[in-house]
C-alpha cells in the first residue's frame, strides 16, 4: 500500500496521483484491481448512493458503514474517508473523538475535512493524534448553503489569494494533501507550485498533482446530476438498464429460466411423489 510519503515522492517526481471515490465492496475491488493510488469514501455517497439531494444529510455512521465495505474490498489501497457535515465544527475535542472513532471502526487510513479557518485547528488535532488528513478547498459541498449553490470558486484575485493562503495554512497544520474542487485551472497551477504536499483536483484542471472523480460520474452509473467537469469513461448505467430490461422481457415471455438454469429430480423419485 502507498503511504503519505509515497504521495509526496510522486509529487516531487511529477507522477500523477489517481484517486477515485468508492462506497461499497465491489467498487473498491474494481478500483484496487485497476491500481488507483487512493480511494475516497466521499460523503458524495449521500447523493449518488443514498439518493439525498446534498451531502448535509450524511451521518458519521453512514460514513463508517460504507468505509468498512470499501476497506474489505481494497485492503492494499490507501483509503480516505470524509468526515461528514456537522461532525467537526463544534468542540474540537468532540471532532477528535469522532475522527478517531471513524478511523478505528472503519479501518481507513486517513480523513478528509472541508475548509480552512477554524477547521485548521481540527486538522492539527487529528494529525497530532496520528491521523493523516486531506484538506478540501474551493467548492466545499458541505457549505453549499453558504456558498449559494455549486459554483466555481476563486475566480477573483481576492478569492484566489484567500484560497492560496488557506492551502498554505492547511499544509502548515499538517495536511497530507489538498483537494481543490471547481476552481480555475490557473489557480490550481499556482497552488500546486506553492505547496509541497500534493493537490488533488476535481474540476480544477490538469495542473493539479492528482485527480479525483466520483465513481458514479466517470462510469455513468446512477441517475444523479453529473457535473460538467466529469468525463464519461464508460456507460455502466446503460448496460445495467439493458440487462434489467432483458431479464424482465425473458421472464414475461417465458424464455427464462431455461433448462440450463433448472435443477432436476430423478424420475423414480418423481413417480413416488405422484404415487
Ligand atoms: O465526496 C466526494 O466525493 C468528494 C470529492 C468530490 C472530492 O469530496
Ligand atoms: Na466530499
Amino acid at each position: 500500500m502507498k503511504t503519505t510519503s509515497d504521495f509526496l515522492k510522486m509529487k516531487a517526481a511529477g507522477e500523477k496521483i489517481v484517486m477515485i471515490t468508492a462506497y461499497d465492496y465491489p467498487a473498491a475491488k474494481y478500483a484496487e484491481a485497476a491500481g488507483v493510488d487512493m480511494i475516497l469514501v466521499g460523503d458524495s455517497l449521500g447523493m449518488v448512493v443514498l439518493g439525498y439531494d446534498s451531502t448535509v444529510q450524511v451521518t458519521v455512521d453512514d460514513m463508517i458503514h460504507h468505509a468498512k465495505a470499501v476497506r474489505r474490498g481494497a485492503k492494499d489501497t490507501f483509503v480516505v474517508v470524509d468526515m461528514p457535515f456537522g461532525s467537526y465544527h463544534g468542540d474540537p475535542n468532540e471532532a477528535l473523538k469522532t475522527g478517531v472513532r471513524m478511523i478505528q471502526e472503519s479501518g481507513a487510513d486517513a480523513l478528509k475535512v472541508e475548509g480552512a479557518g477554524e477547521v485548521l485547528y481540527v486538522i492539527k488535532k487529528l494529525v497530532h493524534a496520528g491521523i493523516p488528513v486531506v484538506a478540501h478547498l474551493g467548492l466545499t459541498p458541505q457549505s453549499v448553503g453558504v456558498l449559494g449553490g455549486y459554483k466555481v470558486q476563486g475566480k477573483t484575485a481576492e478569492q484566489a489569494n484567500q484560497l492560496i493562503e488557506d492551502a498554505l495554512r492547511c499544509q502548515e497544520a499538517g495536511a497530507m494533501a489538498v483537494v481543490l474542487e471547481c476552481i480555475p485551472h490557473q489557480l490550481t497551477e499556482i497552488v500546486s507550485q506553492k505547496l509541497e504536499i500534493p493537490t488533488i483536483g476535481i474540476g480544477a484542471g490538469p495542473e493539479a498533482d492528482g485527480q479525483v472523480l466520483v465513481f458514479h460520474d466517470l462510469l455513468r452509473y446512477g441517475n444523479h446530476h453529473i457535473p460538467k467537469f466529469a468525463k464519461e469513461f464508460a456507460n455502466v448505467g446503460a448496460q445495467i438498464q439493458k440487462g434489467i430490461e432483458g431479464y424482465k422481457k425473458a421472464v414475461k415471455e417465458g424464455s427464462f429460466p431455461a433448462p440450463e438454469h433448472c435443477f432436476n429430480m430423478k424420475e423414480e423419485e418423481l413417480f413416488s411423489i405422484y404415487g
